[in-house]
């Protein structure tokens, strides 16, 4: 196992009824910021909750956070917050509202040039506004995490931060809030956490069966719960088990001690960033030409996990493997995600656009091994037409 430091403050205020509570964790006197997304959050009566619970506070509202948050948006929200002297802002929706809500946090704070560089720079954040949460999608886990991902409109950029000041102070996770889901979001939110389970258990063995069965319990569940909660997103206790596994999938518990991949999403957030399309679809066509790909250097984690998750154990090692990738394959399927470029109407000249945006970023050593360079990212990209 590789030496680790985890640390993960967010407190947890888990199951229905969870929003009345929140005013015990925003200190007295603060002035509250709600950021928000389109509206959901309306319609559904969790504003109605969060208004109720933030009844002593004086409250702010933004609303208009997009799915994957434009910098453009946020920028209004810092704009606005620094004038008014906000001291607590409270992400209430999926994601994106989250996201976008870590970005206007930092920027709130930042005292360099151009808080765009955050993103485009990595510039280190060194301190940061405090915020909570009330997740109301199963899926980033980003409730539960310090990254964000946010996207640059004017010039088609998605790009993410992270710093240790980003965590929320506090997540609500509700499972009633999700039961206005339409299935399209839930399917996203099943693929995009199993997806993030793949990213940081598919890589190579370092000897760390905790870590590996771990992750293989939020892919059980997830297989089991995902298709459920699609089927019935009204049912309770499927909702609570699939938000939870879509925590577990990326609060960093799964992934200390081992090595972790991430050029899916890293190569995946292009295609949203040029054509809009959902993150989790993005991942559902690029995970499998990547596991193809570099089906080598990964197979014995490919090994284990089609056996472990997918019960495959017969044939030899490639037709395992083969097997194993059509089962991932199969389940994304199953969910109405589709997994090839030609679904989503993207060709040739898009797979030209990244490689040439990745040449001028200078984009390099990607993938658990630091080994995948642009042409390899080409390659990939190729295998999923
Ligand atoms: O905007 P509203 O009206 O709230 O509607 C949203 C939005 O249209 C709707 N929705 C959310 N909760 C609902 C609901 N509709 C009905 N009932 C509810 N209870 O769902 C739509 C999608 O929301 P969004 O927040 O965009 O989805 P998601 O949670 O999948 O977030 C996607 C974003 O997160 C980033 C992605 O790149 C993308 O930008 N990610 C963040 C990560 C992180 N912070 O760790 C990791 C991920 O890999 C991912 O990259
Ligand atoms: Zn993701």
């Amino acid at each position: 196992m590789n030496n680790f430091t985890f640390y993960n403050p967010v407190k947890i205020l888990f199951g229905k009824g969870q929003i009345s509570a929140i005013a015990q964790e925003i200190p007295a006197g603060s002035r509250v910021m709600i950021t928000y997304g389109g509206g959901s959050i309306k319609k559904n009566g969790v504003y109605d909750q969060v208004m109720e619970a933030l009844r002593d506070y004086e409250v702010l509202e933004f609303q208009g956070i997009e799915p994957n948050p434009h910098y453009e948006t946020l920028m209004q929200a810092v704009d606005i917050a620094k004038r008014k002297q906000v001291d607590f802002f409270l992400a209430v929706g999926g994601g994106s509202v989250i996201d976008g809500t870590k970005f206007i946090v930092a920027a709130v704070e930042y005292e360099g040039a151009d808080p765009w560089n955050i993103l485009a720079k990595r510039e280190r954040v060194t301190k940061a506004a405090p915020f909570g949460a009330v997740l109301t999608l199963p899926a980033t886990g980003s409730e539960m995490n310090s990254g964000a991902v946010v996207t640059r409109v004017s010039t088609k950029e998605k790009l993410s931060f992270g710093s240790p000041f980003t965590f929320p102070k506090f997540s609500v996770l509700d499972p009633e809030t999700t039961f206005t889901l339409p299935k399209r979001q839930i399917s996203n939110g099943v693929v995009d956490a199993f997806s993030h389970v793949l990213e940081q258990y598919l890589t190579y063995p370092v000897n760390s069966p905790l870590q590996d069965r771990m992750a293989e319990a939020v892919l059980l569940t997830l297989k089991e719960e995902g298709p459920k909660a699609v089927q019935n997103p009204q049912d309770y206790n499927t909702m609570a088990n699939f938000m939870w596994a879509a925590t577990m999938a990326l609060n960093g518990v799964i992934r200390v001690g081992v090595p972790t991949d991430w050029a899916t999403h890293y190569i995946a957030h292009e295609l949203t960033a040029l054509h809009g399309i959902d993150h989790a679809r993005t991942l559902a066509v690029v995970f499998p030409a990547l596991l193809r790909y570099k089906s080598e250097d990964k197979k014995e984690k490919l090994l284990q996990y089609g056996e472990r998750v997918w019960g495959v154990d017969r044939g030899t090692e490639d037709e395992r493997i083969e097997a194993t990738i059509q089962a991932t394959i199969a389940f994304f399927e199953s969910l109405e995600v589709q997994t090839k470029l030609r679904n989503y109407e993207v060709g040739q000249d898009t797979i030209d656009t990244i490689i040439r945006r990745f040449e001028e970023r200078g984009v390099k050593d990607l993938g658990e091994r630091a080994d995948i360079q642009i042409e390899d990212v080409k390659q990939i990209l190729m295998l999923s037409l």
